[in-house]
């Protein structure tokens, strides 16, 4: 059969609620022009994020019942590290609320002023807890990466020759950690070739410096190996999954992507001192080493989604579903970041809106024109969120992309609904040169983007 179906039944649903488009205006200007500042119910189609916003399968809802809350030594967290260390191959194994704070005391630990995390693109959360430190995040995506229009299979990749040039100036001492983020995210949801990975291991590994992957993606980052790489064909995803992750040394990862829950995470390393040091910080901050940040019912939806993530059914599904809007769009001429991603299509705001000026923010322009028309939530990833303005000049240094991020919960949303999007996708196109900039009229010391108040220009 041609057609891809859901593969699963819906038991529970969720009504939506209409509003109009005179409603959506009063809606946008109450929420100063910041999708993050939109309350939820008053969203139509929400794709905002993937993260935390899946619909959980019947078993991780069993597994909620199952859930052992002991303050220690809890069932759930053995079942927990069973699947993760399975899956990752990683010794230690350290349960965190969410990937960010996984990050932040990873990079507590190795961070710190005079040191250079590279990855093949930061996250922003990532790069804020790099930062925050005081230590200096770096980026190395390949040329191929940095074209939205170009056709690639492997657009995530790291470029290796400019991270062996880097590593050579600033010295490996310097540098306590490489990440590479699978799939990359602000880099357009693009996957990482196993050759990529692969070099990327035997770089670091020349040079000893410690090599981990940000994992929330890497179900989809596998599926595309599989669908794309030579040799990969007859390989079971899982398979292809464990593989990446034994090229590493160590992972965060957020669960709330491609282990299907609303809240959750994990460290997980070989070294044994960066473990008990982890452990020391875990106990401080998030909890107690076998729950960490969360619940015992969490960990068990966790180990639940780790496995029904891996199911080719559903990976076929979902890569294809996206694919479906993205091709949509790209058959009438709307640019977007080519291929398609695997959780999220990138339009490019630079070419969408190419009257308005990257300081005037285009991405910001699309996003709120896609929610007065269609009530649907979409998220700038250009300067609005990367964007630094230089102190000296006054003048904003802009990222090389512009970009509207239309992510796509896991399991939530049917045909019809992504249907819908193309159509309100192609009138807000087809009305493209009335869009208008926006200018910040309040914003915080760092990730702007989540607070940052704006008022259309004009
Ligand atoms: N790394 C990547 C690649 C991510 O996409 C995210 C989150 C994180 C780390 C942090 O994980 O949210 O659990 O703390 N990305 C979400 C997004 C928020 O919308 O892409 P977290």
């Amino acid at each position: 059969m041609k057609t891809i179906i859901e593969p699963f039944k819906i038991k529970s649903v969720e009504p939506i609620r209409f509003t109009t488009v005179g409603e959506r205006e009063g809606i946008l200007k109450k929420a100063f022009y910041n999708p993050f500042l939109i309350k939820a119910e008053d969203v139509l189609i929400d794709l905002l994020t993937d993260s935390g916003t899946s619909a959980m399968s019947s078993r991780q809802w069993a597994g909620m019942m199952e859930g052992d809350e002991s303050y220690a030594g809890s069932k759930s967290f053995f079942r927990f590290e069973k699947v993760v260390k399975d899956l990752t191959g990683f010794r230690y194994v350290i349960p965190t609320h969410q990937g960010r704070a996984a990050e932040k005391i990873l990079f507590t630990i190795l961070g710190g002023r005079g040191k250079y995390i590279p990855n093949n693109t930061h996250f922003d959360t990532t790069r804020a807890n790099v930062e925050s430190s005081g230590a200096e995040a770096w980026d190395f995506p390949t040329e191929e990466g940095k074209k939205p229009d170009l056709v690639a299979d492997f657009k995530g990749n790291m470029n290796i020759t400019a991270l062996e040039r880097f590593i050579h100036e600033r010295a490996p001492g310097n540098i306590p950690a490489c990440m590479l983020t699978v799939t990359n995210n602000s880099g357009g949801g693009q996957p990482v070739s196993m050759e990529n990975i692969r070099s990327t291991s035997r770089l670091l590994k020349k040079h000893n410096i410690p090599f981990f992957l940000d994992a929330c993606r890497f179900a989809e980052n596998a599926f595309f190996i599989k669908k794309r790489e030579k040799g990969y064909a007859k390989k079971s995803v899982r398979d292809i999954a464990r593989k990446m992750f034994r090229y590493a040394d160590g992972c965060t990862m957020s669960a709330k992507k491609d282990a299907f829950v609303n809240m959750g995470g994990f460290l997980a390393m070989n070294d044994k001192t960066l473990a008990t040091k982890a452990r020391n910080i875990l106990i401080v901050t998030e909890g107690f080493p076998t729950y960490g940040g969360l619940a015992g019912r969490d960990l068990e939806a966790i180990a639940q989604g780790l496995e029904e993530i891996l199911d080719e059914h559903y990976l076929t599904y979902r890569i294809r579903s996206v694919e479906y809007l993205g091709e949509k769009l790209v058959q009438s001429g709307i640019p977007i970041v080519r291929p398609a991603g695997g959780h999220a299509i990138y339009l490019d705001a630079k070419r969408f809106a190419d009257h308005i000026p990257p300081h005037q923010y285009p991405g910001q322009s699309i996003v709120c024109e896609l929610f007065r028309v269609g009530g649907i939530r979409s998220v700038e990833i250009g300067s609005v969120m990367f964007g630094k303005v230089d102190p000296k000049s006054g003048l904003l240094k802009s990222p090389s992309m512009e970009l509207v991020r239309l992510a796509i919960p896991r399991r939530v949303y049917t045909q019809s609904h992504i249907d819908y999007v193309i159509e309100v996708l192609h009138e807000v196109y087809d009305r493209r040169k009335k869009l208008k900039g926006f200018r910040i009229t309040e914003e915080p010391p760092v990730l702007r983007h989540f607070t940052a108040k704006f008022e259309p220009i004009g």
